[in-house]
Parts: C-alpha cells; sequence; structure tokens
C-alpha cells in the first residue's frame, strides 16, 4: 500500500477542521497491517496481541481487536486501558518486568495472564498464585550483550523448584528481541535460544515471540523479510509440537509495525529562514509533542504537503516552537520552497509517537484523529493550558 493518507487536499480539510498540529491515522492501513502480520504465521494455534505500550488510542484498539488481536501489555496501566477499551481480560497477555505488590494484584485480580521477568518475581507470585500457571520471560542474549531484561536459562533449574515447591505451572516462555528489530536473524537466533531453553519445562503450552519486529524509517532501508520470520517460527514450531506431542500455542506481540506507517503528524510552516547555506523551517510544534530520533530511533520523514517545486538543494531543518537546544524534528532534510502556513506532514508516526509525546517545555498535546472509511473521526481532544497543570494541588 503506498498512497499515504491524509492527502495533501484532506490534510487541508484536517487542519481547517481540528487545528494544526494533529495527529491522524489512516484505519485501512493499520487492517492491511494487521492481516499482513498475521497472514506471515502459518501456524495454529497462534494468538497475536498488540501491543498497546506504542499506541493505546482507543479507537484502533478496537480495530485491531475487531479483527482479533488481544493486547500485549507491559504495565498495569497498559492494561486498564485496555479493559477500558472493551477488551476482556483473558485476551490480555502480561509481559513486563519489576512488578510491586500493587501491580502485580491488579494483573492478578483481573485474571490476566502473566510472563514474569526475574526468579524474585516468581517467589511473589507463588506466595499469591499458589496452585496458579505463569510464564518466564527468558533471557535470550548471549553473555557479551548485557540486557537486563529475563530470566538466565541457567536460573530456570531453580525457577522450577520455586514452581514446583507452590504448585505453580511454568507453562510459558517469552522472549524479546528488541525494540525495532529488522534482522531475521536476530529474531531465529533469540527464537532458537527460547525453544532450546523450553526443554527443560514439563507443563509447556506456550511460547511468546514478543514484539519489536521493526519498519523502514528511511528512504532505502530493507523491511524486515516478515514472511520469511512467519515461515521459520512456523517450522520451528511444528517440529517443536511434535517434539511433545501436543500443539504448543504461539504467542507474537506486535507493536510498531502494525501501527507506525498509519501515523502522520500533520504541522503547519510559521517562518522560514535561511543563513550560512542552510534552511531553518519552524513549525508550530515541539519535540514534547512527538518523539524524534534523538529520544527513541525513529528517524520520521519529512514531506511537504503543498510543494511548489521539486526539492532544494539546500539543507533544511525543521525545527520547533521552543528554544530548547534540541528542538529539531528532523534534520538535513530535502524539501521544496515553503512559506509560512503551507502544511507539512511527519509520517510514521503512529507508534511511539503520541504515545511519547509529554507535557516538557509546556506545549499541550495534539488533538487525534482517525480516518475511517472517507469519514474523520476525533478520537482525542486537543489539550489546553489547563492539562498542563491538571494534576497539581496547592497545598
Ligand atoms: C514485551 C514486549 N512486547 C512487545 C513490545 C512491543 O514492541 P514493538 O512496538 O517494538 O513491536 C514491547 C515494547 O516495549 C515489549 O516490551
Amino acid at each position: 500500500m503506498s498512497v499515504r493518507e491524509p492527502s495533501a487536499e484532506r490534510a487541508a480539510l484536517l487542519v481547517e477542521r481540528y487545528g494544526s498540529p494533529l495527529y491522524v491515522y489512516d484505519a485501512e492501513r493499520v487492517r492491511a497491517a494487521y492481516r499482513d502480520f498475521a497472514a506471515a504465521f502459518p501456524y495454529a494455534p497462534v494468538d497475536f496481541h498488540y501491543a498497546i505500550v506504542c499506541n493505546k488510542n482507543r479507537h484502533l484498539v478496537r480495530l485491531l481487536h475487531s479483527l482479533g488481536a488481544g493486547i500485549h501489555a507491559n504495565t498495569p496501566g497498559d492494561a486498564f486501558a485496555a479493559l477500558s477499551a472493551g477488551v476482556p481480560a483473558h485476551r490480555i497477555v502480561y509481559s513486563g518486568t519489576n512488578l510491586d505488590a500493587a501491580d502485580l494484584d491488579y494483573i492478578l485480580s483481573r485474571g490476566i495472564r502473566l510472563n514474569l521477568d526475574s526468579v524474585d518475581q516468581l517467589r511473589d507470585f507463588a506466595a499469591r498464585s499458589p496452585g496458579g500457571a505463569v510464564g518466564l520471560r527468558l533471557l535470550v542474549d548471549e553473555p557479551s550483550r548485557p540486557n537486563r531484561i529475563g530470566v538466565d536459562p541457567a536460573e530456570l533449574p531453580e525457577a522450577l523448584a520455586i514452581a514446583r515447591a507452590a504448585g505453580v505451572r511454568l507453562i510459558g516462555l517469552h522472549m524479546y528481541a528488541g525494540t525495532n528489530n529488522r534482522s531475521l536473524e536476530r529474531f531465529l537466533a533469540c527464537f532458537e535460544r527460547m525453544v532450546a531453553a523450553s526443554a527443560l519445562l514439563p507443563d509447556l503450552e506456550e511460547l511468546d515471540v514478543g514484539g519489536g519486529f521493526g519498519v523502514p524509517y528511511r528512504d532505502g532501508q530493507e523491511p524486515l523479510e516478515l514472511p520469511t520470520l512467519g515461515r521459520e517460527v512456523a517450522r520451528r514450531m511444528e517440529a517443536l509440537s511434535t517434539s511433545r506431542g501436543r500443539r504448543i500455542r504461539l504467542v507474537v506481540e506486535p507493536g510498531r509495525i502494525l501501527v507506525a506507517e498509519a501515523g502522520s503528524l500533520l504541522v503547519k510552516v510559521i517562518s522560514v529562514k535561511e543563513r550560512g547555506g542552510r534552511r531553518y523551517i519552524g513549525v508550530d510544534t515541539t519535540v514534547g509533542n512527538v518523539v524524534v530520533e534523538s529520544v527513541y530511533y525513529p528517524h520520521h520523514r519529512v514531506e511537504a504537503l503543498s510543494p511548489r517545486s521539486a526539492p532544494l538543494e539546500l539543507p533544511t531543518d525543521v525545527c520547533g516552537n521552543t528554544t530548547h537546544s534540541r528542538d529539531f524534528l528532523a534534520r538535513d532534510c530535502r524539501l521544496p520552497p515553503l512559506a509560512p502556513g503551507d502544511l507539512l506532514a511527519l509520517r510514521d508516526v503512529g507508534a511511539y509517537g503520541y504515545a511519547m509525546s509529554s507535557h516538557f517545555l509546556n506545549r499541550p498535546r495534539p488533538a487525534e484523529v482517525v480516518l475511517e472509511q472517507g469519514q474523520d473521526i476525533l478520537t482525542t481532544r486537543r489539550e489546553t493550558f489547563a492539562d498542563l497543570l491538571a494534576t497539581q494541588v496547592d497545598a
């Protein structure tokens, strides 16, 4: 799917209706991404759990749930967002870390299934849920690559002993290969370590391949070879199920890959400066409103939505509306001549965009709109100054 929504004409109408800056998500693109993703794993039983951490927009959560996705929660707040959107607890899987007593109580009291991240957390779980069933997050990296996540495979015998003593069944293993990963080899190397470690679990029911499926943010970057990855994972799952004499469930927790490319942030040009062989395009948003490369990997392509001619050779930076020294939305872009009032779209902001926006710099957050079958639906209102101070209390 190559047509980008919103188009220039639609973007102008949306900004007229809802103001700028404005997050816009193309629902049809999310649908297509989910269908392509699900089709890439030819295995049964398989369960897809959308990682709500990357975008908790309720409309998109409901859309993905209606297509068959459950939700992956990383925090109790993630679980709350999923439950509030109407996703039932049995369709949520919690694979987080360092849950305190209140976190554990929240998750367990709602009957959400868990993958625990440490032997200590297994002890906490066993004390609360004797006779229960739980999964473990597994350290899938080699020791030369420090990684804080998961139980070391060498700790599994101890984990089994703790579980047995409490009548707890260890029914699953979970891995996470890291975010925005486009390397087939890395996913498969991690997956193979998890399959090997699973031999120690007599009660094994499922393997969770986690999330981290990357997208090509920059022109010329190769996408992840998803169909090959899915086929290779399915092949290994078939072998595992055969060796166990029962079907082992595959769980997958895609986040970014389902929604990143569906999202654009529409912004308006405020002023244009040219000096020292460089052009500075000042826009009406800031790095407080959208995550940028220096914060969380993504490089967001910037597109002019009202180009008057071909891109200029002049190196161009897109700057935010604060004087914070890092308030650059993008650097070294190739953009056409621009004037105040023109619109730009920051593309691929559907994941970790609004989700990572903050009140840093005190620019209220933009509104969010979903494009659905020719309609535009306001799903999040624009914040006001009052929202910036809403949690402060007077002594
Ligand atoms: C355990 C787990 N699963 C899935 C995800 C989603 O990752 P991504 O958006 O990179 O697919 C995360 C992200 O933090 C995670 O921690």
